[in-house]
């Protein structure tokens, strides 16, 4: 048997495979970028023809970088972009319609509707979300309406849906095993997270067909075997989680109390809350961080939809810079004496606010605000929002403020020490980088690697992380809370509905 595991990561704009060694380092890396499709204002949509070759080209590529053959491989995880809507005919495979993205807002009005129709407590209650455009179940429920012929063929059961986790596996398996994992499932708002089975209701409300839905499985299970004729060897999958909660588990996030944030695009936080499932007063997501043995753990998320994407805009829209780390040296050559606030409302604004209506907004310029205080605007408005998940994660959670809360910070922007350093500060709490920041990946690898007995178990595990830097929050009290105070002074003023 080999001895590598390859970890797919298909993610919002590209797909990355990795090839991880025994000792969890990586052997080799392949990433493909594919085209974004946006045929109407707020609409998102993704090829899954595209994913699809672009997932087989970069697991060939990895491969090949690694100088292994497919023979070499022990088991495959897979972690993908959540909430995005598959939907693909049962018999030819084919999809039925563009994946309709997580970003994408056409369902709206659906949601608005069914708001004005009471039902967003039993949604919120049974699956821990927002009845909001982001989740996967009102894309599912567009889908039947719009394409012709599409209800009458998901009622028979001829088509099927899926996240992408659960195409992918469709396909790699040659259509034997339509499954997901719970923590995929937990984001789709048809699945009770309590219960761990689809909601009936839930389908009722929405008109959705119940045979259309994939199994569950734990996020380390039998989920199929990838046929030789596309990787070049059949290899089992034994892991599967979302992407967000594959870097909890990367990050060995497994005490309750421990949080991570990931900075890509956006910013996920996730706070473990073991076994209780925990209901946010503070708009904050209740979600399964993830299943292993049928045992649940529990977290609360929090979304910033602008992270890294606040730095490009300086990059690309501002042009203030040339490359994305210049923001940090930037920003240490900024005016302490100016208070400059940016509230990156580009998109509306996520978690805690769920406000998408507001948009960005400045404050506090005068006639001496160079490039500087803009970028340093930019990089503490991420961390301000941190704050702010990290603040109504504690209201939520007794344990939160219990548990010495220690932040693990993996994605792009943790590689900028300012950054760090002004996140440590403005938390008043230690933030941690870890060696390994491919820590979604390294996720699903482990949940992989471990099924199939050539990785450590979870405590094994969770003993190998490793520690790049320790940031420790340096600033004066009232510096801290004066700054907090202007921030919250400017989302004040940002905000639509207030
Ligand atoms: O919930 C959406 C999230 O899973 C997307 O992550 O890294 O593909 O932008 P990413």
């Amino acid at each position: 048997m080999g001895e590598y595991i390859l970890a797919i990561d298909q993610g919002t704009t590209s797909s990355r495979a990795i090839v991880f060694n025994k000792d969890q380092s990586i052997a080799g890396v392949s990433q493909k970028e594919f085209t974004q499709h946006f045929p109407k204002s707020g609409w998102v949509e993704h090829d899954l023809e595209d994913i699809w070759e672009g997932v087989v080209e970069v697991c060939h590529t990895a491969m090949k970088n690694a100088k292994i053959d497919a023979s070499d491989i022990a088991a495959i995880g897979i972690t993908n972009q959540r909430e995005t809507v598959a939907m693909w005919d049962k018999k030819t495979g084919k999809p039925v319609h563009k994946a309709i993205v997580w970003q994408d807002r056409r369902t709206a009005d659906m949601c608005d509707d069914l708001k004005k129709a009471g039902h967003e407590q039993t949604f919120t209650k049974k699956t821990g979300l927002l009845l909001d455009p982001y989740f996967s179940a009102t894309k599912v429920a567009w889908m039947l309406d719009h394409v012709r012929g599409l209800r009458k063929k998901a009622e028979n059961g001829s088509v099927l849906f899926g996240t992408i986790d659960s195409f992918l596996i469709w396909r790699l398996t040659g259509g034997d095993r339509h499954v997901t994992d719970a923590t995929n499932a937990a984001r789709t708002m048809m699945f009770n997270i309590r219960t761990h089975k689809w909601d009936t209701k839930l389908l009722e409300i929405l008109n959705i067909p119940a045979a259309i839905l994939p199994e569950v499985l734990d996020c380390q299970a039998d989920f199929g075997t990838a046929h030789a004729d596309i990787l070049g060897a059949d290899i089992p999958i034994y892991g599967v989680a979302g992407d967000q909660q594959a870097a909890t588990i990367g990050q060995a996030c497994f005490e309750p109390g421990m949080f991570k944030s990931t900075y890509g695009t956006g910013c996920f936080a996730l706070l473990n809350t073991g076994t209780d499932a925990v209901t946010s007063k503070n708009r904050l997501l209740t979600t399964i961080a993830y299943r292993l043995d049928g045992k649940t753990t529990y977290a609360l998320e929090g979304s910033i939809f602008m992270a890294g994407a606040s730095v490009q805009w300086l990059r690309d829209g501002l042009q203030i810079i040339d490359e994305a780390n210049a923001s940090g040296k930037l920003a240490a050559e900024a005016d302490p004496e100016q208070e400059v606030y940016l509230v990156p409302a580009f998109v509306g604004l996520g978690a805690p606010h769920w406000d998408a209506d507001a948009r960005g907004a400045m404050f506090g310029l005068t006639r001496a605000t160079t490039a500087k205080e803009i970028s340093k605007a930019t990089l503490e408005a991420v961390c301000y929002q941190t704050a702010d998940l990290l603040n109504a994660m504690q209201k939520d959670w007794k344990g939160a403020k219990a548990a010495k809360t220690t932040l693990r910070v993996d994605g792009g922007m943790a590689m900028s020490d300012w950054t760090m350093q002004r996140l440590s500060d403005l938390l008043n709490a230690p933030v941690d980088r870890p060696m390994v920041l491919e820590t979604t990946a390294l996720g699903v690898a482990w949940l992989a690697g471990s099924r199939a007995g050539i990785w450590p178990n979870q405590k094994g595990f969770a003993k190998t992380w490793k520690r790049d830097q320790r940031f420790k929050p340096k600033m004066k009290e009232a510096e801290r809370t004066r700054k907090l105070a202007g921030w919250k002074d400017a989302v004040a003023r940002t905000l639509t509905v207030r």
